[in-house]
């Protein structure tokens, strides 16, 4: 998988880790991070990181990943550089060879090269573009800043949202102790406009790397998720003891669910084409999470990102319930986005 290539990058003798997708990490290694978030979870302030710094690039708008990294830097005694390319700070170029006479005033090249002068860390979020999912799905924005940086790479979200998936698991853990074999439903959800797989593509990663029975429900196949991603997650499941299932009707995917996972995304194969889109998407609302469908699970658990779009995505008395994580996952970000810089820069 192409996403792989670029998980640790050499410059010299230098070695570089990167952050870029879960699947570049051991189920081990990943269950470290979350025993180290757990422990920042009950002792929040260190100086672990005095001295330390990341530079966070938001190419797209925040509020939870922003809020968590710039706060999560500041209580281990560093400092984060909040930088908006094309707004606050030049635009970026990040394909090779590109003759640049667009909008961008900078390649990422010589933006990596600086940061890193500057940085211990870097982070950003690059939505995809919308318009060529043939270009979007290999990953190339962050690909490209990893190759050019010497310093570690975290992904705040590209097609992959890996730090979300990392709060969703230590939330999980959290109510459910070990999470194999449990029943997880990743549920596709309304919403008026395509939105981007990211969140989808990560919990199927995590899910399944970590041993649970995951059903992917969605209205028909049009809305799978791209092969990659399902291919990775069947060998998570090989490797792990868990499975995957595909499912477009909702009565029995939520049948004995112990998790919902909700969000809402577009069909690849009308990417960049949202008016084409609708026409299945319309017929749909009906994916909203509810009471009446938490009602098939058994006493099940429900989870979303964040943010998320009331009586639209799912019902106001499903978000105010007991079983409603959100609020819980949303904070357990700035636990393991901590471990996370801790572990990216050696420290124990
Ligand atoms: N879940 C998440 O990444 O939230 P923000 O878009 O607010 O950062």
């Amino acid at each position: 998988m192409l996403i792989a290539i670029i998980f640790r990058t050499n410059f010299g003798d230098l070695y570089v880790k990167h952050f870029l997708t879960t699947n570049d990490w051991s189920q081990q290694e990943l269950a470290l991070l979350l025993q180290v978030a757990g422990k920042l979870k009950q002792s929040p302030i260190n100086s672990k990181l005095k001295g330390r710094s990341i530079a966070l690039l938001f190419l797209n708008p925040s509020m939870r990943t922003r809020t968590s990294f710039d706060l999560g830097m500041q209580q281990m005694g560093g400092i984060a550089i909040v930088l908006q390319p094309g707004k606050d700070a030049w635009g970026l170029e990040f394909e090779t060879g590109a003759i640049m006479d667009g909008d961008a005033e900078e390649h990422i090249a010589e933006a990596a090269g600086v940061l890193s002068r500057y940085c211990d860390l870097i982070g950003i979020r690059a939505f995809p573009s919308f318009v060529d999912w043939s270009k979007d799905r290999e990953d190339y924005v962050i690909k490209s800043l990893a190759k050019h940086s010497p310093v570690p790479v975290i992904d705040m979200e590209t097609i992959v949202h890996p730090c979300q998936e990392l709060a969703m698991m230590m939330t999980l853990q959290e109510r459910m102790g070990s999470v194999a074999q449990r029943k997880m439903v990743l549920t596709w959800t309304w919403h008026p406009r395509p939105l981007n797989t990211a969140v989808a593509n990560s919990a199927l990663l995590m899910g399944t790397k970590f041993g649970m029975d995951v059903t992917l429900l969605c209205p028909e196949p049009d809305y799978l998720l791209d092969s990659q991603f399902m291919e990775a997650a069947k060998a998570n499941a090989a490797t792990s003891g868990g499975s995957l299932q595909i499912s477009h009707d909702i009565d029995s995917a939520y049948d004995g669910a112990d998790f919902v996972y909700a969000k809402s995304w577009g069909a690849l194969p009308y990417y960049g084409r949202p008016e084409d889109e609708w026409v299945l998407r319309k017929n749909y609302r009906h994916f909203m999470v509810d009471e009446a469908k938490m009602a098939l699970t058994n006493d099940g658990l429900f989870s979303h990102c964040l943010p998320l779009r009331r009586n639209i995505k799912a019902s106001d008395a499903v978000m105010d319930a007991p079983y409603c994580l959100a609020l819980d996952e949303a904070e357990n970000r700035l636990h393991v986005q901590k471990a996370l810089m801790m572990n990216l820069l050696g420290e124990k």
